[in-house]
């Protein structure tokens, strides 16, 4: 899914402070691409991927375009529906809600959708794919920081998404786990889907095809090679 940002500005408004976190980013992604996003805490990824996925809005004067969905104009029920069809998202704080279990946290965003017969087989398969195989019928609160991590990727992958907006879903992971979980977004990438992946850890970076360093503000593409060679 092709992805255009132009001008994208986000300011954080409150009584005592105006902060400019993003200002005047401008990137074309086109679909199938796997762009990796590079910058220090604090300085606005998630803001960037949440403007992105319609989930917070931009600046006024921003215009952001998925699929040709400009988001900017579409209401808040629009971008409900689009993402649920087209985006999986993997929130940098899992997002699980802690009343469900492993598996019907994945379930949950197409429970009132889909048939259950068909949510739960495709939510145990997702689980076991990502090693979970012994935690699905397990409550958040019982599951390791890597665990409830694996649980939020299972769940973005349920629909199938043309665009997969992932915020250092490896954060968590030990090596061999993070690989895993690399190894199947390459293959969603290998279908045509488009990867938009926010990380602090270099060894991701070889997986990717651009990758683009936000600092004070502004992103700006470097040169994907210029990693790949550090010790
Ligand atoms: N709701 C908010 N209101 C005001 N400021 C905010 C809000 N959310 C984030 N910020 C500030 O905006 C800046 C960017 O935050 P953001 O979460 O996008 O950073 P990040 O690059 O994702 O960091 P990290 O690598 O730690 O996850 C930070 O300085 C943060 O304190
Ligand atoms: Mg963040």
């Amino acid at each position: 899914m092709e992805m255009i940002m132009e001008s994208l500005s986000k300011t954080y408004k409150s009584s005592i402070e105006k902060k400019l976190v993003l200002n005047n980013i401008s990137c074309h992604v086109n679909k199938g691409e796997w762009i990796n996003i590079i910058g220090p805490s604090g300085s606005g990824k998630t803001t960037l991927l949440k403007c992105v996925a319609g989930i917070m809005n931009a600046d006024a004067g921003s215009k952001v375009s998925i699929g040709g969905l400009d988001m900017g104009n579409a209401s808040e029920e629009e971008k409900r529906d689009f993402r649920r069809r087209n985006i999986g998202y993997i929130f940098q704080e899992y997002e699980l809600f802690s009343a469900y279990t492993a598996k019907q946290n994945v379930m949950l965003p197409e429970w009132p959708y889909k048939k259950e017969a068909e949510l739960r087989e495709r939510s145990e398969t997702l689980l076991r794919t990502l090693g979970l195989e012994d935690r699905i019928d397990a409550v958040p609160t019982n599951l390791s920081g890597g665990e409830k991590q694996r649980v939020a990727i299972a769940r973005a992958l349920l629909n199938d998404p043309s665009l997969l907006i992932c915020d250092e879903p490896t954060g968590n992971l030990d090596r061999a786990s993070r690989d895993n979980v690399l190894h199947i977004l390459k293959e969603c990438q290998a279908e045509g889907r488009t990867i938009f992946f926010v990380t602090h850890d270099y060894d991701v970076l070889p997986y990717g095809d651009r990758v683009f360093q936000l600092k004070d503000g502004t992103m700006e593409e470097i040169n994907k090679k210029s990693f790949i060679l550090q010790p």
